[in-house]
């Protein structure tokens, strides 16, 4: 039997973009308290399933079941807002939430997340006086503002060097542990997905080709998780965009 408590359940999702089917009647569970990987090459539509995970998306086909409604997102590429400042940029869902917070209480949470991320004492700073560590780091500071149960990282290692990046993935492993949160993360990454004790789902031409544990992709004789971490272009996957 199956004793996991699930948090979110994704039922036979289809999502177009014009005539392209990014994902084809996609089932899959979140379950609480894991780390989910979500894996695959550029293209596949990894940021798509985010994005319908958090409700930026809707599915064509299919339902997202959320448990929660308390979910963050740490966008690829951080995205942070250019003329803000990082105290700023962090309070942004807050502030533009329904329910606004008194400020006292709004600059105790901001505070308490920079620190939790390793950052206390840059809140003034502009997101171009940042390096890329420290702008992916506020905005995991931004997706975690409103004590998040899941937590969803989009590339969250990209275009940092090897160090940096086991930096931001300690910060992952840090909030995971001390927010109790579930964490869902997207990545194609091999030294990244290397780094977490979790369970992988690998997408490719719109559905999930294979599933197991972390350390499985880097011992099993399936085809399509071979081709991924050894990243030969021949196949079975068929890399179109170079
Ligand atoms: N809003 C959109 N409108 C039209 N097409 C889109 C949109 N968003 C994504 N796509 C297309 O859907 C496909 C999947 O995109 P997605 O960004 O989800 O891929 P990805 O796996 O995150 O890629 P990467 O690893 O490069 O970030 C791509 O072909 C992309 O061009
Ligand atoms: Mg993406």
């Amino acid at each position: 039997m199956d004793d996991r408590e699930t948090i979110v359940e994704v039922k036979n999702v289809s999502k177009y973009f014009g005539k392209h089917k990014v994902l084809d009647d996609v089932s899959f569970n979140v379950y609480k308290g894991e780390i989910l990987l979500v894996i695959g090459f550029s293209g596949v539509g990894k940021s798509t399933l985010l994005k319908l995970l958090c409700g930026l998306e809707e599915p064509d086909e299919g339902k997202v079941f959320l448990k929660t409604s308390k979910i963050g997102m740490a966008f690829q590429g951080a995205a942070l807002f250019d003329s803000l400042n990082v105290f700023d940029n962090v309070a942004f869902p807050l502030v533009n939430a329904p329910q606004r917070l008194e400020p006292t209480l709004l600059k105790q949470k901001v505070l308490e997340k920079l620190r939790l991320v390793g950052l206390s004492g840059i809140e003034h700073l502009m997101p171009d006086e940042l390096s890329g560590g420290m702008k992916k780091r506020v905005s995991f500071a931004r997706a975690i503002i409103n004590d998040p149960e899941v937590i969803l990282y989009d590339e969250p290692t990209s275009g940092l060097d090897p160090v940096v990046s086991n930096i931001i993935i300690d910060y992952i492993i840090k909030l995971q542990n001390e927010l109790h949160a579930t964490s869902v993360l997207v990545t194609h990454n091999l030294s990244t997905i290397g780094k977490f004790k979790g369970r992988i789902l690998l997408l490719y031409d719109s559905k999930f080709v294979w599933e197991g544990k972390t350390d499985e992709l880097f011992s099993t004789d399936n085809l399509y998780a071979k081709q991924f971490r050894h990243g030969d272009p021949k196949g079975p996957m068929i890399v179109i965009r170079q």
